[in-house]
């Protein structure tokens, strides 16, 4: 198949664009969309064998379900069967925006959406793109991210064509996304609400408008809640390791230590910079959560076509607003 990739960087651009991706989503075709997270492999939410197409491309474990995209929180109310106050206060502070609610699901959800589960996790992005996309169809648009199962989510077209083309009709390119890691992902089934997938909207934030809130994953998964849960995932092909040090002597001790040892080693520091000297590649990413989630999938990605064989990333800060970002490496040092 041949992928047509579109620009959307002048209105006309964008025009044309809206109305190609309208025209395919309406055929039960399936295409990569950017919006401000990662970029989303799309399809008609409401379409189950347009859904099953979804799962096919990606090779995606039937198991682990995709989040359903709206425009307005009318939309969404018309994919759940309940929508209860909280999730009225969470649209209102954070939607548009990086955050999913798993809400009970409506009957007119395929089950391929929601892995066969009884709720749905639905989401009103902030990219123009994307949210002219839904207007326009009438209809929510279920979207993973548009990378093969199991690697790194793309943040921009280029990262898409990589692992997509010739395998979708259709690429838009929306730019550089601004979030650069997957939303963070509430349960609001439950009360307190559970924090099932960590994000750039922070535990600290959605207190201030739920009070409460569980953390992590709780006891007994049947339904993979969330694919954080999945213990590698977001992978690079490189080995990745976390290190923390206070100058290069200690990162040269605790490289020296990995076995076996690998000649191709690229460094992704934000505070302590080595020098370039015994290492194929030193990166420098801001020391600031949102620079650095929207660099850090693009220096993945950049360090894997270097043919990196370890990628040693400086430990991010613990507190709560890098908490989507350390839950990324960690599943990306899996395994
Ligand atoms: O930022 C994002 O969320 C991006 C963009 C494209 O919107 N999408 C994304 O999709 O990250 P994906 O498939 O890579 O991750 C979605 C995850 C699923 O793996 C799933 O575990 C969780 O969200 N999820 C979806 N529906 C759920 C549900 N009903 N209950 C619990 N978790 C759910
Ligand atoms: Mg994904």
């Amino acid at each position: 198949m041949k992928t047509e990739v579109l620009a959307t960087h002048a209105r006309a651009l964008f025009n044309a664009a809206v109305k190609r991706a309208v025209e395919l989503l309406e055929a039960g075709e399936v295409v990569a969309l950017p919006t401000e997270t990662v970029y989303g492999l799309a399809a008609n939410a409401f379409n189950a064998a347009a859904v099953a197409r979804i799962f096919e491309i990606k090779g995606r474990p039937a198991h682990n379900p995709i989040i359903v995209h709206v425009a307005e929180a009318e939309m969404a109310r018309q994919c759940v069967t309940g929508w209860p106050p909280l999730a009225e206060k969470l649209a209102k502070a954070f939607w548009p925006g990086p955050l999913t609610l798993v809400l009970p699901r409506a009957q007119k959800i395929p089950d391929a959406v929601t892995a066969g589960g009884d709720t749905v996790g639905v989401r009103w992005p902030s990219h123009p793109f994307i949210q002219e996309v839904i207007r326009a169809c009438g209809f929510p648009l279920a979207a993973p991210s548009a990378n093969l199962s199991n690697q790194v989510s793309p943040t921009n077209a280029q990262h898409v064509a990589k692992q997509l083309e010739g395998k979708i009709p259709l690429i838009v390119d929306g730019g550089q996304s601004q979030v650069g890691i997957e939303s963070t992902v509430l349960d609001v089934t439950v009360n307190p609400p559970r924090l099932l997938r960590p994000g750039m909207i922070h535990g600290r934030s959605l207190m201030a408008v739920t009070g409460k809130l569980a953390l992590g994953e709780g006891a007994g998964t049947e339904i993979l809640k969330s694919p954080g849960q999945l213990q590698k995932h977001y992978a690079p092909k490189a080995k990745l390791v976390v290190l923390k040090w206070r100058n290069e002597a200690e990162l040269s001790a605790q490289l020296a230590a990995i076995k076996p040892r690998v000649a191709r080693s690229h460094v992704i520091a934000h505070t302590h910079i080595p020098s370039q000297a015994g290492f194929a590649g030193v990166s420098v990413i801001p020391h600031d959560a949102e620079a650095f989630a929207r660099a850090l999938y693009a220096e993945l990605h950049r360090c894997d076509e270097l043919g990196a064989e370890l990628i040693v990333v400086e430990a991010p800060p613990g507190t709560s607003e890098w908490r989507g970002i350390a839950d990324r490496l960690k599943r990306a040092s899996a395994g």
